[in-house]
């Protein structure tokens, strides 16, 4: 069970890699695209965590989640897609929670992904305002 559901969360980090770079060729500006692929980094680096925990390396990047964030990003605009995208990034961190009690390694995950959200959150009120775009970690 628990082998099963770290999958499904290693899975989900290399899905949510090629998400954020779907996202960053989308983006307009410079920074923008910047503090994506930022973020897709470290969904990279969560992937690798887990699959040190799962010993689980033949798994592929997939469009699951790639395919209808680009659509909602055109369809819906940036703005409505990364404050979804931060709904769910702050869900992954509650996710991870009973995870993280067992595993050291996965409360830092953890916290990046309430970090994400909290990022994703700056980034929709920095494009609102015409403000400049956050750096990541900040
Ligand atoms: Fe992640
Ligand atoms: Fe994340």
């Amino acid at each position: 069970m628990e082998q099963k559901l770290l999958l499904i969360f290693q899975q989900s980090e290399l899905d949510a890699v090629k998400m954020y770079q779907v996202l960053t060729e989308k983006a307009a500006g410079e920074d923008e695209k910047q503090l994506l692929r930022g973020l897709g980094a470290v969904e990279g680096r969560h992937a690798a965590v887990l699959r040190g925990i799962t010993g689980v390396s033949d798994l592929k990047p997939t469009d699951k989640m790639a395919k209808p964030i680009g659509l909602l990003r055109e369809k819906l605009g940036k703005k409505a897609t990364y404050t979804l995208l931060a709904l769910g990034e702050h869900g992954a961190y509650y996710l991870y929670q009973p995870f993280a009690r067992k595993y050291d390694v996965l409360r830092q995950v953890a916290q990046d992904e309430r970090d994400h959200g909290k990022t994703l959150l700056r980034l929709v009120g920095a494009l609102r305002r015409s403000l400049p775009i956050p750096v990541l970690g900040n």
